[in-house]
C-alpha cells in the first residue's frame, strides 16, 4: 500500500475570477485528505472513503457497479467525489502507460466536501501521487499539479483553474494566473474558518458567473475588479500588512456576492466575523454555501462564529507549508 496526503486550502483572494485569467491567491491549510492505494491484479477500481464530510460517512464504492453508496451527504456530492477519483486513476494509467492497472483506493479526509476548502483537489493530488508511486513512478510537483488540474478540469466540464490543484500540490500561499503558477512568501496569517455544514455545486456556480459575465458588461467588469483586488492583495501580503489584507478580503467578498455566489449563511458568518473584530472576512471557494475565511489573531471571531446560528463549525487553521506528503 502506498499512502500520500495533500492539504486543503482557502482563497485569500480571486476565486471565480481566476477561471477567466485573472490572478488568484489561495493558501494551503493543515486539513488533509489522505489516500492509500494498493494495486489489484484484476484491473478493477474499488474506492473506500471515510469522513469526507465533517459529520463523517463511509462509502464503499465499486467503480464497476451501479450500487449506490449508503451515506449521509447528497448523492451528487458523492458521485462528484468518485468522479474525481476515477479521473485521477485515468491520469495515473496514462502517465505510467499501465492502461490495465487496477487499484484499491482508501480515502480519509478532514476537509468537508464541496465546502470551499479544496477537498476535491486534495483528493485528486493525493490519489495521483499515491497511485503513480504504487506503480513505481514518482512525479515531479509540476507534472503532478498538471495531471491533477486535467482531472478537475475534465470533471468540471473544462471550467476549472489551476489554483486549487497547484496549491494542494505545493502547499503554502500561491499565485495563479492562467498557466502561470508560483509560490508566494506570506506572513503567518491568523486564519479562522466558519462552516455552515453545507456545500455548493462548483460547476453550477461557475456556470452562473459565466452567464452573468456574458450578459452584463458590469459583471465582466466585476470579474476584472476582483483581479485588481488580488494584485493589491499581493502587495499587502509582501508587506505583511494584515489589516490591509483583511480590508481587501472584505472588498473581494462584496464583489463575489454581487456575482451571486454568496448565500444567507455565508453572509451571516461573514458579518459575525466582522462584528467580532476580524480584520476581514469572505467566502472561500465556489460559494453557494460551505465556508468563510476570516483573519483574527484574537479568539473573538472563532467564539462569535461558534455562537452564530447557521454556523456548524468554527475553527482556526494553520497554514500548511508542505503540499503533498509521501507517507508510505
Ligand atoms: C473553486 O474552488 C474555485 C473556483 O475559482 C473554480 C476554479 O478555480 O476552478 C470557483
Amino acid at each position: 500500500m502506498t499512502l500520500s496526503s495533500a492539504p486543503g486550502k482557502v482563497y485569500l483572494f480571486g476565486e471565480h475570477a481566476v477561471v477567466y485569467g485573472e490572478p488568484a491567491v489561495p493558501c494551503a491549510i493543515e486539513r488533509r485528505a489522505r489516500v492509500g492505494v494498493q494495486r489489484r491484479d484484476d484491473g478493477k477500481l474499488r474506492v473506500r472513503a471515510d469522513d469526507l464530510s465533517l459529520d463523517g460517512f463511509t462509502v464503499e464504492y465499486d467503480g464497476t457497479t451501479e450500487d449506490g453508496p449508503d451515506i449521509n451527504v447528497s448523492e451528487s456530492l458523492v458521485s462528484a467525489a468518485m468522479g474525481y477519483v476515477d479521473g485521477a486513476i485515468e491520469q495515473v494509467r496514462d502517465v505510467t502507460g499501465e492502461d490495465e492497472a487496477g487499484f484499491d483506493v482508501t480515502i480519509e479526509s478532514d476537509i468537508p466536501l464541496g465546502a470551499g476548502l479544496g477537498s476535491s483537489a486534495a483528493v485528486v493530488v493525493a490519489a495521483i501521487d499515491a497511485a503513480t508511486r504504487e506503480l513505481g513512478v514518482t512525479l515531479e510537483a509540476e507534472e503532478l499539479a498538471e495531471r491533477a488540474y486535467q482531472t478537475e478540469s475534465h470533471v468540471q466540464d473544462g471550467q476549472a483553474s489551476r489554483a486549487d490543484t497547484f496549491c494542494s500540490t505545493t502547499g503554502g500561499a500561491v499565485r495563479v494566473e492562467g498557466e502561470d503558477c508560483r509560490t508566494l512568501e506570506a506572513p503567518d496569517l491568523p486564519i479562522v474558518i466558519g462552516f455552515d455544514g453545507g456545500a455548493g455545486d462548483t460547476g453550477q456556480l461557475v456556470a452562473g458567473v459565466r452567464e452573468l459575465r456574458s450578459e452584463y458588461d458590469f459583471a465582466a467588469d466585476t470579474v476584472e475588479a476582483i483581479g485588481d483586488i488580488v494584485r493589491n492583495g499581493e502587495d499587502a501580503l509582501a508587506d505583511g500588512d494584515i489589516e490591509e489584507i483583511g480590508r481587501l478580503m472584505d472588498f473581494n467578498h462584496g464583489l463575489l456576492s454581487a456575482l451571486g455566489v454568496s448565500s444567507r449563511s455565508l453572509e451571516t458568518m461573514v458579518w459575525a466575523a466582522r462584528d467580532a473584530g476580524a480584520y476581514g472576512a469572505k467566502l472561500t471557494g465556489a460559494g453557494g454555501g460551505g465556508c468563510i475565511v476570516a483573519l483574527d489573531p484574537t479568539p473573538e471571531t472563532e467564539t462569535a462564529l461558534s455562537f452564530t446560528p447557521g454556523c456548524e463549525d468554527a475553527f482556526r487553521a494553520e497554514l500548511a507549508d508542505e503540499g503533498v506528503k509521501r507517507l508510505e
